[in-house]
């Protein structure tokens, strides 16, 4: 039990690494949560930083949701492996290593879904793809593949995806609130991708 105490900690010490704000410090000279949208995410990281650092976090930010999801597995623990996803997700919006101010999960969580069930990863990144190409918002992208990913949860056969892909939606909306507000006002910034953005 000590053990999986200790998983569900280090779980959330992994999901709290701000590979963005440290990858930003570090080689940039630049806290990315002081330009663009604020946020410490890949999307912000492409905005501010270009693309080998927005790539780079990607790629860090999507593992740590997957490294935390297979500890248990490695381990052997007696907790569900979505557990510790979702708290190395929660890590990510919230890092101790940042003072609190982290990003919006989505990485982190399609990196939990990565691990657990790869054909749903695969299902839900070419709704996020195809929402982008015609919205060229990654904003947009995120918030209706996470909804769709609901629906296609439920074709999985696995309530425990149910509950995880429902509640980490609500909480990813929740965390897009800034971005649904200037959705709607129409200035929200576009990605250089797709149908909408203007050169
Ligand atoms: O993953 C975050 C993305 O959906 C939006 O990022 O920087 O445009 O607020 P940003």
């Amino acid at each position: 039990q000590v053990i999986s105490l200790i998983t569900i900690i280090a779980a959330y010490l992994l999901g709290s690494i701000p590979s963005g704000v440290w990858i930003g410090k570090l080689f940039y000279h630049k806290d990315i949560r002081e330009f663009g949208s604020g946020n410490m995410g890949t999307t912000n990281t492409f905005r501010v930083l270009g693309t080998k650092a927005g790539i780079i976090v990607l790629i860090m930010d999507i593992l740590k949701g997957s490294i935390a999801t297979l500890l248990p597995i490695w381990f052997g623990l007696p907790i569900h492996p979505l557990l510790t996803g979702v708290v190395a997700s929660i890590g990510h919006t919230l890092p101790i290593f940042a003072s609190f101010r982290g990003g919006k999960a989505v990485a982190t969580s399609a990196g939990i879904i990565l691990a657990y069930n790869p054909l749903f990863f695969t299902l839900a990144i070419i709704c996020f793809l195809i929402y982008l190409f015609i919205s060229s918002m990654v904003s947009f992208a995120s918030i209706v593949a996470c909804l769709t990913a609901i629906v296609i949860s439920f074709f999985m056969g696995d309530v425990w995806l149910i509950v995880v892909t429902v509640s980490l939606t609500s909480y990813i909306i929740y965390r897009h609130r800034a971005n649904i507000q200037r959705i709607k006002e129409g200035t929200e910034t576009m990605v250089p991708f797709g149908l909408r953005y203007n050169k």
